[in-house]
C-alpha cells in the first residue's frame, strides 16, 4: 500500500520541488531531488533542501505510527555504523532507523575493532567497504574525519558527530522539534537561544547553519572563554545574510525567548582555564526556572543530551512542562530514517558485490 505524501510546501527555491517521495519504493527508483551523495554538515543543504528532509521526515513518521513501523526501502543496502566516540542517542536511532528501512545493520565501536590494534580511519573504512558496505554512519573525536573517510568510500557518508566540528542530523531533528512544537510551525523570526559551551559544540555549529537558513533569531550564550572565534563567525555570516548574536548575558539572550537550548559542560574537550568551577558556571549560567521565567510563557526548554543536570540545567527545567528533549530523541529516528532514505536515493542503485 502506498502512502499519502503530506501536504506540498512552497519552497524557495525554484529549482527543487515540493515533492515528497514514496518510501514504500526503493530510493534509486524515485525522482528524488537531493544532490548530496554524503551528509557531512548543512553548510552545503540549501533551505529548500532541508524542507525536503522536514517534509521526508513526515512520511517517515506516518511509517512509525503503524503497527509494524517497518518499509523496504533500504532492503538489500548495507549500514555500517561507526563509532569512534561514545553515544546512545545518536548511535541507537541510526540503528532503528536503518532497520525500519530494512537495511542490513552492521555496528562497530573502535575501542572493540582493529583501531584499537593501530589500524587507520582509511584501512578501516577501505576493509568496512569490502565487506558490503552502502552507508557508513560514522561518528569520530577529530573534527573532519568524515571529510577524510567521503574521499575513499564508495558509497555515502553520514556524519554522526566530528569533534566539535558537525553534527548535521542533530540540528535537523533540533529543527524538526521546534517546527512541530511552535505555534505557526516554523522558527523564521522566533528568538532561539543557544545557551552553554558553545566553544566544544559540534550541536552549535550545525545548528548556526540550520537555524540562520530558517531565519530564526539566534542567539548564543555563554561565558567568554566558551565563545570565542563565534563573535568573528556572526560578522561574516551577516554579511552572508546569515545573522546571529553573540552575549555572555544571559538574561538579555533569555528575554522573551521562545527557545532555550542548554549545551552539555564537554569537560572531556576542556582545556584548563576555561571555566573557574562548575559551581561557578552553574551558578551564572544554568537554565534554572528563574532564568527559564524570562523567556516567553511556554517557551520550549531542549538539550541535545546527554545532560548533566544540575551543571547547564536544572533538574525540575529538564524534566518540566516546556522541555521536549525527549521529544528530540524519538524525533531523531524519523530523520534519521529520512536522511538514509535521500542520500541513498542521490547514490543510485546498490553497487554490484
Ligand atoms: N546528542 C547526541 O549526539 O547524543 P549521543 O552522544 O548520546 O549520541
Amino acid at each position: 500500500m502506498s502512502i499519502a505524501p503530506p501536504p506540498r510546501v512552497p519552497v524557495d527555491d525554484p529549482g527543487v520541488e515540493g515533492h515528497v517521495p514514496s518510501v514504500e519504493e526503493a530510493p534509486e527508483t524515485q525522482s528524488v531531488p537531493w544532490r548530496h551523495r554524503h551528509l557531512l554538515d548543512l553548510d552545503v543543504v540549501s533551505w529548500a533542501e532541508i524542507e525536503l528532509v522536514m517534509r521526508t521526515a513526515d512520511a517517515m513518521r506516518e511509517v512509525l505510527s503503524r503497527p509494524i513501523a517497518k518499509v523496504p526501502a533500504l532492503r538489500g543496502r548495507n549500514v555500517t555504523i561507526l563509532f569512534y566516540e561514545a553515544s546512545t542517542r545518536t548511535r541507537v536511532s541510526f540503528e532503528v532507523a536503518a532497520k525500519n528501512l530494512s537495511a542490513d545493520v552492521v555496528n562497530i565501536a573502535a575501542p572493540t575493532s582493529s583501531a584499537s590494534k593501530g589500524e587507520s580511519l582509511v584501512d578501516t573504512v577501505k576493509t568496512v567497504e569490502a565487506l558490503g558496505a552502502d552507508m557508513l554512519v560514522m561518528r569520530h573525536e577529530v573534527s573532519g574525519a568524515p571529510y577524510l573517510a567521503a574521499e575513499v568510500f564508495g558509497g555515502s557518508v553520514l556524519n554522526a558527530g566530528d569533534g566539535r566540528h558537525a553534527h548535521p542530523t542533530q540540528a535537523l531533528l533540533d529543527l524538526y522539534t521546534m517546527r512541530e512544537r511552535l505555534p505557526g510551525g516554523s522558527v523564521a523570526g522566533r528568538k532561539i537561544v543557544i545557551l552553554g559551551d558553545v566553544l566544544h559544540s559540534r550541536v552549535a555549529r550545525s545548528n548556526i547553519w540550520a537555524l540562520t537558513a530558517a531565519g530564526a533569531d539566534l542567539w548564543l550564550c555563554g561565558p567568554s572563554t566558551l565563545l570565542r572565534g563565534f563573535e568573528a563567525w556572526a560578522v561574516a555570516g551577516g554579511v552572508e545574510g546569515r545573522q546571529f548574536r553573540v552575549t555572555s548575558s544571559v538574561d538579555e539572550a533569555v528575554r522573551d525567548a521562545d527557545v532555550v537550548m542548554a549545551l552539555r559542560i564537554q569537560r572531556e574537550r576542556m582545556a584548563s582555564g576555561l571555566l573557574p568551577s562548575l559551581r561557578e558556571y552553574a551558578a551564572r549560567y544554568g537554565l534554572t526556572a528563574d532564568r527559564l521565567a524570562l523567556a516567553k510563557p511556554g517557551a520550549l526548554v531542549m538539550h541535545p543530551g546527554p545532560m548533566n543536570e544540575g551543571v547547564e540545567i536544572a533538574p525540575d527545567v529538564a524534566a518540566g512542562a516546556q522541555s521536549v528533549i525527549t521529544d528530540q530523541v524519538t524525533n531523531g529516528v524519523a530523520i534519521r530514517m529520512a536522511l538514509l532514505y535521500l542520500l541513498a536515493g542521490a547514490a543510485g542503485p546498490r553497487r554490484p558485490a
